[in-house]
């Protein structure tokens, strides 16, 4: 098999790449193909003759897809259709990943593939778009929502909380916003069994396991850093609500997503977030 990956430079893409190159042959991209531009992905597409493509780019900065309508919806909404009419040319699938963000459910049942579509910010409305499209411009896709990435190439949560943890007295975290951390790599490895053995196309939901706040997530992170080293001591870590959080885009209060659809047709590992966070943690050390 052989794996076009777009989105090479970016958190997910890194760590894909990474691990598709131990066992596949694969051609990677970034900027340099513009996932919008029909032209550029078909002559891509002709000149390396891919049996796949794994889409990792996106438009990922959630507040200020706010106010970038435009280039939010280029990229998010037109750039998988782009790729999808382009494969669907060629005969061949397009593995794409969405977000969390195209849903907000309520406590406590974690969200099947098909819970009502229900943005509740710019981000999530393109990404929505985005998997309509890709869906109606090719039947070989397989769209895999997941949510609340840290991966070590990259800018993410854990990080950001270790620097604040590092520099502060004490900080405050939304403990009302529930959903799934998941780390890249356990993503990566999900993405490729689908990708090696393209079946059941369709909506595939992929996090870790088990749930959390925003806040748990960092006390956890806290607890696990000081363990490790990576903290000297610790400092409060003080809850606060969605109101108190002042930010451009609105969050969903719910987006725990159910794992059962992908288990079942892909026999695809769920490590827990704890033990995934551990193990993101030792790479720092
Ligand atoms: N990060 C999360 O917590 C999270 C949660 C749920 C779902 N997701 C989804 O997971 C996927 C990967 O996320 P990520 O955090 O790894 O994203 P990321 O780090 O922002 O990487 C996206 C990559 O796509 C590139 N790109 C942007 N526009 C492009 C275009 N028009 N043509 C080609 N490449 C382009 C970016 O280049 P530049 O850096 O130059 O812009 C970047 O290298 C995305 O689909 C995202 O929506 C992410």
């Amino acid at each position: 098999m052989t794996f076009w990956i777009t989105g090479k430079g970016g958190m997910l893409g890194q760590d894909l790449c990474a691990l598709a190159k131990q066992d596949f042959k694969i051609f990677e991209s970034d900027r340099e193909v513009d996932i919008t531009n029909e032209n550029s992905v078909m002559d891509y597409i002709h000149a390396n003759k891919p049996d796949i493509i794994i889409n990792c780019a996106a438009y990922t900065a959630v507040d200020n897809a706010e106010t970038q309508t435009e280039l939010n919806h280029k990229i998010n909404a037109f750039g998988p259709e782009v790729l999808g009419k382009c494969a669907a040319k060629v005969g061949i699938g397009v593995v794409h990943i969405s977000t969390d963000y195209v849903l907000s459910g309520k406590a406590p049942t974690p969200l099947k593939e098909d819970a009502p579509i229900n943005p509740i910010n710019a981000y999530g409305s393109a990404k929505a778009k985005g998997e309509y499209l890709l869906a109606n411009s090719n039947p070989l896709h397989w769209i895999i929502r997941t949510a609340w990435l840290f991966g070590i190439k990259g800018k993410n949560f854990v990080n950001s909380m270790l620097n604040l943890m590092r520099t502060k007295e004490q900080i405050s975290v939304v403990n009302d916003q529930f959903g799934n951390p998941t780390w890249t790599c356990d993503l990566a490895a999900a993405v490729l069994k689908i990708a090696e053995n393209p079946k059941n196309p369709g909506i595939y939901n992929f996090t870790n396991e088990g749930i959390a706040s925003w806040h748990e997530f960092a006390v956890e992170i806290q607890k696990q850093a000081l363990e490790k080293k990576l903290l000297t001591k610790a400092i409060p870590v003080l809850p606060i609500s969605s109101s108190e959080w002042k930010s451009a885009a609105k969050r969903p209060l719910w987006s725990a997503l159910d794992k059962t659809k992908i288990k079942e047709n892909f026999n695809v590992q769920v490590p827990l977030w704890q033990n995934s966070l551990s193990k993101y943690l030792a790479l720092e050390t």
